[in-house]
This record gives C-alpha cells, sequence and structure tokens, in this order.
C-alpha cells in the first residue's frame, strides 16, 4: 500500500528540480506539509526555497534549550528576512524537569543512554508532536553527510512518525549550498565562518577540522556507531528510484 502509494508521489515529482518538487508536494497534500530547520546552511538553503517562492510549507523548528546563541540569532534574522514566524516546539516540562533533576545539566557526557535520553526528550519526542496531522515531512539531509546518508532515498516512508519524508538537497554538494546562500544573500548561522559544519546544541556540537567528516563535530566522544539521535531512522521504505 505504502510502497504503491510512494511510487505514485514519485511519478509526480520525476524530473523536477529543487522549487518545482517543493510546490508540487505543497499542492498534492495541501496544508500538510512541514519542514523541519535547525537553522544551518542546507536548512537556511530551503527555507529561502520555500519562503521567496511563496510555497504552502509550513516550518518548524525544535527548540532544545541547548542551542548555540549564534543560532537563535539566525532564527531571528530568518524570522526578518522572510517577514515570518518559525515555529518552535519544545521539550515536555515535567519529562525534562525529572532528566534533569535526577542526572544533572550535563549527563549526555557520561553514557550514550544518557545522551540518547536526552535528545529523546529535547528532540525525538517534540518532533512527534510537530509532525502530528501531517503528511510530508521536509528535512535537509545530503548524501554526502555520512556514510548513514550515502544511500538515503530522496522520497521515503517514515515508519515511526508514520508521514512521508522527502529531502530536496540530497544530492546538492556543500559548495552548490554555500553558492545559494551567497547569490540570494541568505542569512546564515556565523558559526558556519568558524569551521562548524554540521550543528546541533552548543554542549554537543565542536568546529571541524581540515579533511574531517562533515559530522564529526557531533558527540564527538562517542564512537561512530551510537552516533545518531533518533530524528532520523534509517528504518524506512524508500520510493521506487526513477
Ligand atoms: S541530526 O539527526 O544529526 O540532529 P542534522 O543536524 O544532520 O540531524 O540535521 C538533519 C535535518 O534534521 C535538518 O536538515 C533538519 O531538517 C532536521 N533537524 C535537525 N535538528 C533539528 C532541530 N533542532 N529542529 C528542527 N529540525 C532539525
Ligand atoms: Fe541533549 Fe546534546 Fe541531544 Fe541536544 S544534542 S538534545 S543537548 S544530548
Amino acid at each position: 500500500m505504502i510502497n504503491s502509494q510512494l511510487q505514485e508521489i514519485g511519478e509526480h515529482l520525476k524530473g523536477l528540480d529543487e522549487i518545482e518538487s517543493l510546490k508540487v508536494l505543497s499542492e498534492l497534500f495541501p496544508g500538510k506539509v512541514v519542514f523541519s530547520t535547525s537553522f544551518g546552511l542546507e536548512d537556511q538553503a530551503i527555507t529561502d526555497l520555500i519562503f521567496s517562492n511563496n510555497i504552502d510549507i509550513n516550518v518548524f523548528t525544535l527548540d532544545t534549550g541547548r542551542m548555540f546563541s549564534e543560532t537563535y540569532y539566525t532564527w531571528n534574522q530568518t524570522n526578518e528576512r522572510y517577514h515570518t514566524k518559525v515555529k518552535a516546539y519544545y521539550p515536555q516540562q515535567e519529562a525534562l524537569e525529572t532528566y534533569v533533576f535526577k542526572n544533572g545539566p550535563n549527563a549526555f557526557y557520561e553514557s550514550a543512554e544518557l545522551r540518547k535520553q536526552c535528545c529523546f526528550i529535547r528532540k525525538v519526542e517534540p518532533l512527534s508532536r510537530a509532525l502530528e496531522g501531517n503528511q510530508v515531512w521536509i528535512t535537509g539531509m545530503r548524501a554526502e553527510q555520512s556514510p548513514d546518508r550515502h544511500d538515503l532515498p530522496q522520497l521515503e516512508w517514515d515508519e515511526s512518525n508514520h508521514i512521508y519524508k522527502f529531502h530536496p538537497l540530497l544530492h546538492w554538494d556543500f559548495a552548490s549550498v554555500k553558492k545559494h546562500i551567497a547569490d540570494y544573500n541568505v542569512p546564515y548561522n556565523p558559526l558556519h565562518d568558524k569551521g562548524y559544519v554540521s550543528i546541533g546544541c552548543q554542549p554537543c556540537t565542536r568546529a571541524i577540522r581540515e579533511g574531517e567528516d562533515f559530522r564529526a563535530g557531533r558527540w564527538w566522544w562517542e564512537d561512530n556507531s551510537k552516533k545518531e539521535c533518533g530524528l532520523h531512522v534509517h528504518a524506512t521504505i524508500p520510493a521506487e528510484q526513477n
């Protein structure tokens, strides 16, 4: 069932560029397409595509409460530039209070288990509320970002959130993202000029060194197999590639 629906949507998107694809999805699922932004470079490029082309897609962010001040600055710049208000989802108050009281404010450094619990409370649970009632979730993921993302299909079904997922910039390289930001004078997180590539929460993100993987600066103290936050689970059904 899901497979045939994915194929049908895939047919509508065949041969379209990013802007056309986002438009078509917003027409196929009116009012039910959402884009999640962390205000990173890729996300800023997508935000620009959406607002500059008046595409009917709602933009939200998951405010973990531990983001860099530069990220809040970028959020504000984005609201001003596009005369918009990006909607924020927050962790459940009780769950967060209990977790921090029990484990302390920086428990994520102690074990992968405690780190994942923090990510669950601050990101994964709020994400499920943000996606509720929607049919398509747009993300800024790119194949080049990590070996895990190399084979990601552009359109997929996310079984855990029961939603189609679409990654418009999947095949863009980093230079193309930077070029879009520069060409259209899109506001961006000033940390990108200081060696930060993939930007998440402040205590869990560092700048990367020349030659390091794009995501080497995320949860750098953990071994690679544990480095995911649970937002993007890969138990998904891909659409037939065209
Ligand atoms: S993560 O899984 O490691 O956190 P990453 O930072 O690479 O993901 O971002 C991939 C995509 O996930 C982003 O393009 C964005 O769509 C979404 N995303 C990540 N963090 C957030 C956030 N705090 N709020 C909203 N969306 C986010
Ligand atoms: Fe918590 Fe770090 Fe995950 Fe942010 S990235 S939710 S601070 S563990």
